[in-house]
């Protein structure tokens, strides 16, 4: 699929299955995304958009088929990959300073000041100057609101210049105003750097106007292509396996499975980082990033339960 004169796509599925346990999370599954492409990734709740993240970066292996990455077969730790885990509630609690923080991510420092050499402290400089964050770096985490705090965290996944974002669930337990702020800035890196962004999310609406496809999984398939061809009856009816019907008002998009919006009943649960819902004790013992360590190449956040709730 890749057109001629140009260079290989950043992201490739040949045939690729995905099991978690005995449970398939995506089926024989293929598509292609290209450079400079934002890729929305929406489907319900348990639909497997973490588990394709996590398979992308090598966390998953394929149980058959085909993953490449610049044509590439995936590997753990590639640089060409920035990652935001979908798990950050830990991150409001921290004094690190801003700045310190996206450093640690760059030369991997679990704990204390890094002691970055010069490239790294121009690639921090650069990657806050990209998110408009010198100012915020300044602050300590603790003291940020959950939008600026993501916007540190973009920072995080641009250093050492990736050429494939993905970005789990950034939006959750943000207000619709911060919503549209990281949509927009997000946007407008993709842009200015010329990357492909996968970016899921609950809902497909603070996403509509940023976005060139989308990437709609649902009972082990998937569907890519753009908002026309994906958000309609016959497609989301076969992913959601159930008739489904598609509305739009007012130039937003409304996925109703009769008289219920299906993306927000899905995930009516799992808003608010600051509390509303108890985390549960059973899924601490994940939380190897919680020392806030998130940089976007590595496996050391590597958390999968705990992920429902714990937002
Ligand atoms: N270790 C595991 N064994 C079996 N199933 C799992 C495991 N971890 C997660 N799952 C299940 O895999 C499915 C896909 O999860 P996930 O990728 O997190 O979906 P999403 O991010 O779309 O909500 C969910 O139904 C989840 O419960
Ligand atoms: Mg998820």
């Amino acid at each position: 699929m890749t057109q001629p004169g140009r260079s290989a796509p950043v992201l490739e599925l040949e045939r690729v299955t995905l099991e978690l346990g005995d449970r398939t999370i995506l089926r024989d599954t293929g598509f292609v995304v290209n450079q400079g492409e934002f890729i929305g990734v929406l489907g319900p709740n348990g639909a497997g958009k973490t588990t394709l993240m996590r398979a992308v970066l090598g966390l998953v292996p394929a149980a058959q088929g085909a993953i490449r990455v610049l044509g590439q077969p995936v590997e753990r730790g590639n640089s060409s990959i920035g990652y935001m885990p979908q798990t950050r509630s830990a991150l409001a609690g921290r004094r690190v300073r801003g700045r310190d923080f996206v450093a640690m991510a760059a030369d991997g420092h679990r704990w204390g000041l890094p002691h970055a050499d010069a490239a790294t402290r121009a690639d921090v400089e650069r990657v806050l100057d990209l998110v408009g964050g010198r100012k915020l770096a300044e602050r300590p985490l603790s003291e940020l609101s959950g939008g600026e705090r993501q916007r540190l965290l973009l920072a995080q996944c641009l250093l050492g210049n990736p050429k494939l974002l993905l970005l789990d669930e950034p939006l959750i337990s943000l207000d619709p105003h911060h919503q549209k702020s990281v949509v927009e800035l997000v946007r407008r890196v993709q842009q200015e750097l010329g990357i492909a962004v996968l970016f899921s999310a609950h809902e497909l609406n603070p996403l509509l106007h940023a976005l060139d496809r989308v990437l709609y999984l649902g009972s082990g398939v998937a569907a890519l292509g753009t908002v026309d061809e994906v958000i309609t009856r016959p497609v989301l009816s076969r992913l959601y396996g159930s008739p489904i019907d598609v509305m739009r008002v007012n130039g937003r998009i409304f996925v109703m499975s009769g008289d219920v919006e299906v993306e927000k009943h899905d995930h009516e649960h799992e808003h608010d980082e600051h509390g509303g819902h108890s985390h549960s004790h059973s899924h601490s013992h994940s939380h190897s990033h919680s020392h806030g360590h998130a940089h976007g190449h590595s496996d050391q956040h590597d958390s999968r339960d705990g992920h429902k709730h714990d937002v």
